[in-house]
């Protein structure tokens, strides 16, 4: 019996699916293909070597050859996925970044907590300075009309110091003309009407707020500021009460060192009234850019209540008297801390605003 050709194929399958088997690296694996599965492999040369039978016997050993083929080619693929993954799995470990104990949010950027503002905790210790003198604090809008911010305070359409306070008018039609309120006296007239709507007389009341005017902005002025008001009104009051209660405040406030005085003025809704100037604290009165050579600065004005006011708002001036004053929170800010020049207050440096946390 001649030896067929195929008689070593189960021999040579084994060797060929133990080689597969021992690819450890896709690399070896292109390098081992062709001796594998391509032309010059054992089994190629066996396929070869089959134009020697018989048709009947070539067909019977071409499919045996076949199937062997087959068994090959797909040992070859799977070892191929094998290792294609091990490689993927392989690249990912290498590229992992190794943050060890590192606790993501020590390293992370975390927001500062933020703070009042000057302004604000300004407000703060000037209320805190009157309630500690007897008054209450109290709120008005910022919007007002022409009643409250001029006409009810006696400065009627068309008078001249309207040009004290000029800004915006918004005119809604008949009967109300509005404005952004340019300074807190309106809510002298709110709380006086309440209190005689109440029969709640006497007041003694502050009223800090946010004014508008149509200011250019300054060393000393900006155009959206704040001011704190204050009212008086009772019995057998005089104007050595609003100077006490200012001498009292600037002391309380600025200290020892720092003057107030007050300086004939005018107001149409006070009568007297005066100017309420205090030591400037950045050149202890010597005179510098922030007070313009002069030593003073201005803080607000103050008076005695027009009788023309208690008339508006329907309080009998035989019976009652009062005193109002009326300054700057932002000023106070200013001058407590020696800001030589306001904007600072408003630009959001937070190398300023961090100094006051
Ligand atoms: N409202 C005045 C101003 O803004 C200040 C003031 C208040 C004057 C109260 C007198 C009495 O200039």
């Amino acid at each position: 019996m001649t030896p067929s050709p195929l008689d070593d194929l189960d021999a040579r399958t084994g060797e060929l699916l133990a080689l597969i088997e021992g690819l450890t690296t896709l690399d070896e694996l292109r390098d081992a293909e062709a001796t594998l599965v391509g032309r010059r492999s054992p089994l190629a040369t066996m396929q070869r070597s089959l134009g020697s039978l018989e048709p009947d016997e070539r067909r019977d050993a071409g499919a045996t050859l076949q199937e062997a083929r087959r068994v090959v080619e797909a040992a070859l693929a799977h070892r191929r996925a094998e290792l294609v993954a091990a490689d993927r799995t392989q690249r990912l470990e290498a590229d992992r970044l190794d943050l060890g104990d590192v606790v993501v949010s020590d390293v992370a950027w975390r927001p500062a907590p933020g703070h009042p503002g000057l302004v604000a905790t300004t407000q703060r210790a000037l209320e805190d300075v009157f309630v500690a003198m007897g008054f209450t604090v109290a709120d008005g809008p910022e919007v007002e009309s022409d009643w409250y911010n001029f006409e009810a305070l006696n400065i009627p359409p068309g008078h001249p110091a309207r040009g004290l306070w000029d800004t915006f008018y918004v005119d809604l039609g008949e009967p109300e003309t509005v404005v952004l309120r340019t300074h807190t006296s309106p809510t002298q007239i709110h709380l006086m009407e309440e209190a005689v709507a109440n029969h709640a007389l006497p007041i003694h009341s502050v009223m800090p707020g946010r004014c508008y005017r149509r200011d250019t902005p300054d060393a000393r002025h900006l155009a959206t500021f704040h001011q704190v008001e204050g009212i008086v009104v009772d019995r057998g009051i005089t104007f050595a009460d609003l100077a006490g209660v200012i001498e009292t405040f600037t002391r309380a406030y600025f200290g020892a060192d720092i003057d107030a005085r007050l300086r004939p003025g005018y107001f149409p809704f006070t009568e007297p009234s005066a100017e309420f100037e205090i030591t400037c604290t950045l050149c202890r009165g010597e005179g510098c850019r922030t007070c313009s050579h002069t030593g003073w600065i201005e803080l607000g004005g103050c008076g005695m209540i027009d009788p023309a006011v208690f008339d508006a708002v329907g309080i009998d001036a035989q019976e009652w008297s009062g005193f109002a004053f009326g300054f700057g929170i932002d000023r106070c800010a200013q001058m407590r801390h020696e800001v030589p020049d306001m904007r600072a207050l408003i630009e959001n440096d937070t190398r300023f605003l961090r100094q006051f946390s």
